[in-house]
């Protein structure tokens, strides 16, 4: 009898065994066609903390939105009901400091690495690598979308090698193959509707959940959708952070965001998915008489490229220049207005992190926030005090971090922050947003220079009165807001599209020099109809005005500097 039950036994467990080789080869067909179809990316991961809005199971969510360009006091102007009441609703600082220096692609970059921007490479939104010996521009994708300036890791490559799934719509540097690319990436688009965007998240949420029946792998719920909003600061360089047309820009992008909330309302998803919704700089108001000519100061062709404006970051053709450049830069710094003088190894403020990278030039001239440095090419400050010519771009930002008027917002809502609503934070650098992100979506961050994590400790709760001490906008020139208004009467009678102002070419005090914008890419401005790319232009310019420099068509300045030192006008740093 024992034979026959060993027999069958044994000839059970090779059945079995060959059963067991079947089916694991089977998931291995399985598994490989996935990752043949997903670039080898490993299975789903399993649930943790999910939740569910009565229909469907939501793994760890965030809606992470950037507000380019919008100031923190914008917040207290009486036109932003939705984004008020999400305070109210939420966690937030009064404002968030951005990164230095205060310019878009650099900050973006900080926000998804949480690196200083001298750690995470992206030092401007222009600049010269000494070692490719090339120069990177934001506007330009063909050279900026390659990967090799892209040397820190961003939250969607940290969370897709996590086997958690993103979608990044329109974000500065999203589309540039920086390692595993997002689930999701939508191209940079600077004029599409703001309705879209909107449409476009509630769409992601809608895509069925990891245990929904129809769930897909090539089309997964993405657990981290971050979305980017270019108006605020596209008008707030057109027309000043105090005009009339940036309020109604801000109205738009409010409504927006109220759109998005009642959809996830609607939704039931109010408490189950986190909004984190931020900006990366603030914006002050320019002027003619806030401007340094540069080159009534020193002798330009001694300058082989500038780097990083509206600050000028000097690499001079000869090394030895350098010194006697900064000495008397730093001299000329005592009897004007309007600038200081750094050297980028000597005594660059350490609050700046902006020393230990190659592609910081060596000598820094950094204007107060509110000038602007210009060379007589682009802009010649005499004459247009003569003639009333008014400097554009009307507002600009770029300036130190920590001054009131670049201050960024930071506002966040959902599980992940799960605090009495209304709660106060202390403020923070926006390098600690990476980590609180990651957080909140259950993906481990990298190294990095964010020292706060998950869950926040609020120090109070906002009172319903704005805060005290809110920055004061800096004056415009008087012919500034004459022009202004003759302009706002011509887009008044002329154009429907409230929150898609055109530049006004026509007046004959129009300034050569285009109007600047943060435009991701080699984006066209509407310009009456007419397709042109002033910002790409004037970069170009501006390159090749290096190159006439070079040439030495500036000979000696020392005569013209004492004239330039009584000339600079009043202002306040
Ligand atoms: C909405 O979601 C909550 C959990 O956040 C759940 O308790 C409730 O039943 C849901 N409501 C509906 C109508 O499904
Ligand atoms: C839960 O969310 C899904 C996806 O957005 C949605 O289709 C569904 O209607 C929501 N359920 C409820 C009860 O609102
Ligand atoms: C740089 O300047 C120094 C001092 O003026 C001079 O000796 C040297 O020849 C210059 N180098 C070049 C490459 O022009
Ligand atoms: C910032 O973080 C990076 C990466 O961990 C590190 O190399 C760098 O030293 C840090 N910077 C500072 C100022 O701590
Ligand atoms: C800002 O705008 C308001 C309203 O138009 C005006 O009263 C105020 O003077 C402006 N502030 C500055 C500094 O120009």
């Amino acid at each position: 009898m024992p034979e026959p039950v060993e027999r069958r036994k044994s000839r059970i467990r090779k059945l079995t065994a060959a059963h067991v080789v079947i089916v694991i080869a089977f998931i291995g067909l399985l598994l490989g066609a996935y990752k043949a179809s997903r670039n080898y990316r490993p299975q789903v991961r399993p649930l943790v903390n999910a939740l569910s809005n009565g229909s469907s199971i939501f793994a760890p969510t965030t809606i992470f939105i950037s507000l380019d360009g919008f100031r923190a006091d914008f917040l207290y102007r009486n036109i932003t009901p939705s984004l008020s009441a999400f305070v109210q609703a939420g966690t937030s600082p009064e404002y968030m400091t951005p990164s230095f220096p205060s310019v878009t692609f650099v900050n973006h970059n900080s926000l998804v690495t949480g690196l200083y921007p001298e750690s995470h490479g992206i030092v401007g939104n222009s600049f010269w690598d000494p070692e490719f010996k090339e120069d990177f521009f934001y506007t330009d994708p063909a050279r900026s979308m390659q990967p090799k300036w892209w040397t820190a890791e961003p939250i969607w490559v940290t969370a897709e090698n996590q086997d958690v799934r993103t979608a990044i719509h329109m974000w500065p540097g999203s589309e540039a193959h920086i390692g595993t690319e997002p689930t999701f990436v939508d191209k940079y688009e600077g004029h599409e509707l703001l309705k879209n965007k909107v449409d476009r998240i509630l769409g992601l949420l809608d895509l069925p959940g990891p245990l929904d029946k129809d769930a897909s792998l090539d089309r997964p719920r993405p657990q981290l959708i971050a979305a980017y909003v270019p108006d605020v600061d596209r008008d707030g360089h057109l027309y000043g952070p105090n005009s009339t047309e940036i309020r109604s820009t801000i109205s738009s992008v409010d409504a927006m965001l109220g759109q998005l909330f009642s959809g996830l309302e609607q939704r039931n998803l109010t408490d189950i998915v986190n909004i984190v919704i931020v900006s990366d700089h603030g914006m002050a108001t320019t002027s003619t008489s806030r401007l340094v000519q540069l080159d009534d100061i020193i002798d330009m062709s001694l300058i082989e490229r500038t780097d990083g404006w509206p600050l000028y970051g000097l690499r001079p053709k000869n090394e030895s220049d350098i010194e006697p450049l900064y000495n008397h830069l730093k001299q000329e710094a005592t009897n004007m207005e309007g600038f200081d003088v750094y050297l980028k190894d000597r005594d660059m403020p350490e609050r700046y992190h902006f020393s230990h990278n190659d592609r910081i030039a060596p000598l820094w001239v950094i204007p107060w926030t509110g000038w602007a440095i210009v060379v007589k090419e682009e802009f010649n400050v005499e004459e247009a005090k003569k003639t009333g010519q008014v400097y554009h771009p009307i507002g600009v930002h770029g300036y130190d971090h920590e001054h009131p008027l670049m201050r960024a917002i930071f506002v966040a809502r959902g599980p992940a922050f799960p605090h009495t609503p209304g709660s106060k934070l202390e403020p923070f650098q926006n390098i600690e947003v990476y980590n609180l992100v990651c957080d909140s979506i259950g993906v481990v961050p990298n190294p990095n220079n964010g020292t706060l994590r998950l869950p926040l400790k609020p120090i109070g709760l906002h009172g319903s009165m704005p805060p005290k001490n809110l920055p004061e906008d800096m004056p415009e020139d008087s012919s500034n807001s004459i022009a202004m208004s003759t302009e706002t009467t011509i887009g008044a009678l002329s154009s429907t599209q409230a929150s898609r102002p055109t530049i006004a070419t026509t007046d004959a005090a129009a300034p050569t020099r285009p109007v600047i914008h943060d435009d991701v890419s080699q984006e066209d401005e509407d310009n009456n109809g007419k397709d042109t790319n002033l910002w790409w232009d004037w970069v170009k310019g501006k390159l090749d005005g290096a190159k006439d420099w070079a040439t030495g068509v500036y000979d000696k300045v020392s005569d013209k500097i004492s004239g330039a030192a009584s000339n600079s006008g009043g202002g306040d740093k």
